[in-house]
């Protein structure tokens, strides 16, 4: 496939950190053959696959992304006759900083949380767990994030670990189930729940994976690979969800930014064969709002990979999309003061994509 050989000629960057590394995982030698999607006895189905659909992080926007999850991840599944599972895990918080109006200052705003996550997907979820941030975050080690944050400097970063962390926990419920767990699923979906999905998932595409493949958007890849969807067949899908602990080597040689990371962990060290996930999704802020760097994912393609896969405000018509130069000024500048303070990466961070 065309395009699965041009993401991984990106995915050849980073070898060197691997090989430090060491702890590669190997893939099995053998290929399981996934069932042909049928339809159940009941609509016409004599058998049907399941798949797993996971929600991670907080929830911001639920409310306002609900409908297009529906209809186009769980409906697009269900006409393939697949059984649709959907786990959770969430942070107990009711309010949060976040951007209000576009482009606005960040605000305290009140969230739906937990609650509406149950009341807005009770009717479909398998298992689902709530923990008090205020708790996690007093429970995690100081330390260690002081360790592994070289580049952030605070707030983002620890942000960043609860959502891995987050990943981690909803990685653990899925595989709970029974002790088939691993063979019970044919495709085992991440997503965050506040993404406003533009297109229909390809459930033929989904549910005919092999064993080592990774479904990842070719859009907002960024420095690395875009890590707020992903699907994978279940071993494939529990390395996506437990990277958090692979985060400590990493940090020693390198900054461990979100997409940098994990395209490090899903090329380099357990060597997955990656495709393009072509639905796209927008961010949408606790306001209603789609972020702005998201605005203009609705002119991306696949044939319009290479500008998508960074800032595709490029896109937009003149006047729509805010500038983004102002903003990478600001990171660069950030990145400039850690490098005085700290010792510098003995690897240059991978952010090349050919
Ligand atoms: C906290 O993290 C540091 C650095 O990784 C480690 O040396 C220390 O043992 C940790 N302490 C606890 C209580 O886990
Ligand atoms: C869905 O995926 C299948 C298998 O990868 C592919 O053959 C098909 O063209 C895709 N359909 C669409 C609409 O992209």
């Amino acid at each position: 496939m065309r395009a699965a050989r041009w993401i991984l000629a990106g995915c050849a960057v980073a070898l060197s950190l691997h090989a430090l590394l060491h702890r590669r995982v190997e893939a099995p030698a053998q290929e399981v053959v996934v069932a042909k999607p049928t339809r159940p006895p009941d609509d016409g189905c004599p058998t049907t696959v399941r798949v797993a659909l996971c929600f991670y992080g907080l929830n911001r926007a639920l409310r306002h992304t609900h409908e297009s999850i529906r209809r186009h991840l769980v409906a697009p599944l269900r006409a393939a006759c697949a059984r649709v599972d959907v786990f959770y895990h969430t942070w107990s918080l009711e309010t949060l900083e976040d951007t209000g109006k576009a482009g606005g200052e960040r605000e305290a705003v009140r969230i739906g949380g937990a609650a509406e996550m149950r009341a807005l997907l009770g009717d479909l979820v398998a298992k689902s767990a709530v923990t008090d941030q205020a708790a996690f975050d007093a429970a995690s080690n100081a330390s260690y994030y002081k360790t592994l944050d070289r580049r952030y400097g605070g707030p983002n970063f620890v942000n960043l670990m609860r959502q891995l962390e987050s990943l981690r926990r909803v990685t653990a419920l899925w595989r709970s189930m029974g002790a088939h767990a691993e063979t019970h699923y044919a495709a085992v979906i991440y997503a965050r729940p506040d993404l406003l999905f533009l297109d229909d998932v390809n459930a033929t595409q989904a549910l005919t994976l092999r064993e080592n493949d990774f479904l990842t958007p070719y859009w907002h890849q960024w420095s690395g690979l875009n890590d707020r969807v992903a699907i994978g067949r279940p071993r494939a899908a529990a390395a996506f969800g437990n990277r958090i602990e692979l985060a400590a080597g990493y940090a020693l040689e390198t900054f461990l930014r979100s997409e940098s990371f994990l395209k490090w962990a899903v090329c380099d060290h357990h060597g997955f064969d990656l495709a393009f996930l072509e639905a796209r999704a927008q961010r949408v802020r606790a306001s209603g709002d789609v972020a702005d760097n998201d605005a203009c994912l609705k002119y991306c393609s696949l044939s319009l990979r290479r500008t998508c896969r960074a800032d595709c405000r490029k896109l937009a018509p003149p006047g729509e999309a805010p500038p983004l130069a102002a903003w990478a000024k600001k990171q660069q500048a950030r990145d400039r003061e850690k490098r005085r303070d700290k010792r510098p990466p003995k690897h240059a961070h991978h952010n090349r994509l050919p």
